[in-house]
């Protein structure tokens, strides 16, 4: 993690927990941290969730009413603004929402709804055009990883990508090989590390020096508390993509404030 980095620690809920459960595991989370006094704003970094659309407004007017210092997005978008798109979401519904964040590509939906480079693309640009953060998804299969390297494919889907973005486009980028979401089996710190160097010389190679020392890179597969300090120690990773544990606010407390475990 660089210092000019503010680190992200998001929450990615996939499709659980319904609007009332959010409010429970929003409000327990609020508490946790702020009660605990090693304070995100205190550690420095920025805590977001990504519950499922239709938690959405309930989550943002808890935030909002209670003014606690959590962030939100959603965990997808439509490439469309809006039109005959049957059961499709406009990045310009979730700005209506104040959402800061939307995830894009994600493993499982390149995988279950056939989303490609050039989907995503369109996602991030349609996410950028209505002022709302992409945190674009990549990480090699096991199969990409016997057969090209750990690193190949998260470049290449990362360039497919920056190469439709102007220079000064504000995104985020999570690392997430696909053989350590939800398997138990985190990658270790050194592989994440390497893998998010290649990927901010990607950015480097394409949109230059100040996207590439802006833009922050998330590790995420089978992330918890015990093993983010390791990852946040890395250069080059500033921040974590969590699934599972972010269910628990009291374990995804803990892995925000992974300065405390850090030591610094
Ligand atoms: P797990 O933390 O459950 O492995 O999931 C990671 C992930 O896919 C987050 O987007």
């Amino acid at each position: 993690m660089a210092q000019q980095r503010v680190p992200l620690i998001a929450g990615n809920w996939k499709m659980n927990l319904d609007h009332l459960q959010a409010i429970g595991v929003v409000q327990k989370l609020a508490w946790t941290l702020e009660e605990g006094k090693h304070t995100y704003d205190a550690a420095g970094a920025e805590v977001v969730v990504f519950p499922p659309f239709t938690d959405l407004r309930s989550v943002q007017t808890l935030i909002e009413g209670d003014r606690f210092r959590l962030g939100f997005g959603a965990q997808d978008l439509s490439q469309h603004d809006s039109g005959a798109y049957t059961g499709e979401i406009s990045g310009a519904f979730l700005k209506a929402l104040k959402a800061g964040y939307v995830l894009v590509g994600h493993s499982e939906r390149r995988q279950y709804h056939g989303e490609t480079d050039e989907i995503c693309a369109a996602k991030v640009g349609a996410a950028i055009r209505h002022g709302i953060v992409p945190v674009l998804c990549v990480g090699e299969t096991a199969e990409d990883l016997e057969r090209h390297g750990a690193s190949a494919v998260p470049v290449a889907q990362l360039r497919a990508v920056l190469g439709t973005l102007q220079a000064d486009a504000e995104l985020v980028i999570a690392y997430e090989p696909v053989w350590a979401i939800g398997s138990g089996q985190a990658a270790t710190a050194e592989q994440a590390q390497q893998v998010c160097a290649a990927l901010r010389t990607t950015i480097r190679e394409v949109l230059g020096d100040a996207a590439a020392d802006r833009t922050r890179i998330l590790y995420g597969g089978s992330v918890k508390s015990g093993n983010i300090a390791g990852f946040l120690r890395e250069p080059d990773i500033d921040g974590a993509l969590v699934g599972g544990a972010s269910l628990d606010p009291v374990e995804f407390a803990a892995i925000a404030r992974f300065q405390k475990h850090v030591g610094v």
